[in-house]
């Protein structure tokens, strides 16, 4: 099990308590399909991908970036059980949706990218580094069932 010390625990509250859903989900799965571009084979359904406009444009997307978002909702609400949390998750992505699980953490480090454009000097050394161990963690159980 990951350990959390209270200042870690505080500042992943924070970070999602102020926390633009609409914003930032949108923003990170946008910039991960445009920046890279392999990833929108998972998205086919989703309509018009075909350039960094019309992915931007995409109401489909931005709707499902916040549904990304909210999946990360539930380790916030699970820090001490981050791996059963995603079971279901992991079984979904890895034997129904077929998603090479590299792209997890392709999709966290934009997040963060995106999250630390909107916090400028906010986003402290302290504050990435505990959202990236919280984001490593969430991608390894999201793996686990490829495992
Ligand atoms: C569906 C979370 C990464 C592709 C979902 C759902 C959630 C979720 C909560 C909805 C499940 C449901 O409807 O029951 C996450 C989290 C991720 C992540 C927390 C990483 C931090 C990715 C990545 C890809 C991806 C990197 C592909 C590049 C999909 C697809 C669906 C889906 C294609 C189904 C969409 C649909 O047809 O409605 N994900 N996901 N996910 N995810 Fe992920």
């Amino acid at each position: 099990m990951v350990a959390w010390s209270e200042q870690e625990r505080s500042i992943i509250a924070n970070l999602f308590s102020n926390l633009d859903y609409e914003d930032v989900g949108a923003k990170a799965l946008t910039r991960c399909l445009i920046v890279y571009p392999w990833t929108q084979r998972y998205f086919g359904g989703f309509g018009n991908l075909y350039n960094a406009e019309a992915i931007k444009m995409n109401p489909n997307i931005a709707a499902h970036g916040v549904k990304i978002l909210h999946g990360l909702d539930r380790a916030l609400k699970n820090m001490d059980n981050i791996k059963e949390t995603y079971a279901e998750l992991s079984v979904l992505h890895s034997e129904k949706l077929h998603v090479d699980p590299d792209n997890f953490k392709l999709l966290s480090d934009v997040l963060t990218i995106v999250i630390a454009a909107k916090l400028g000097t906010d986003f402290t050394p302290e504050v990435q580094a505990t959202f990236q161990k919280f984001l490593a963690v969430v991608v390894s159980a999201l793996g686990k069932q490829y495992q």
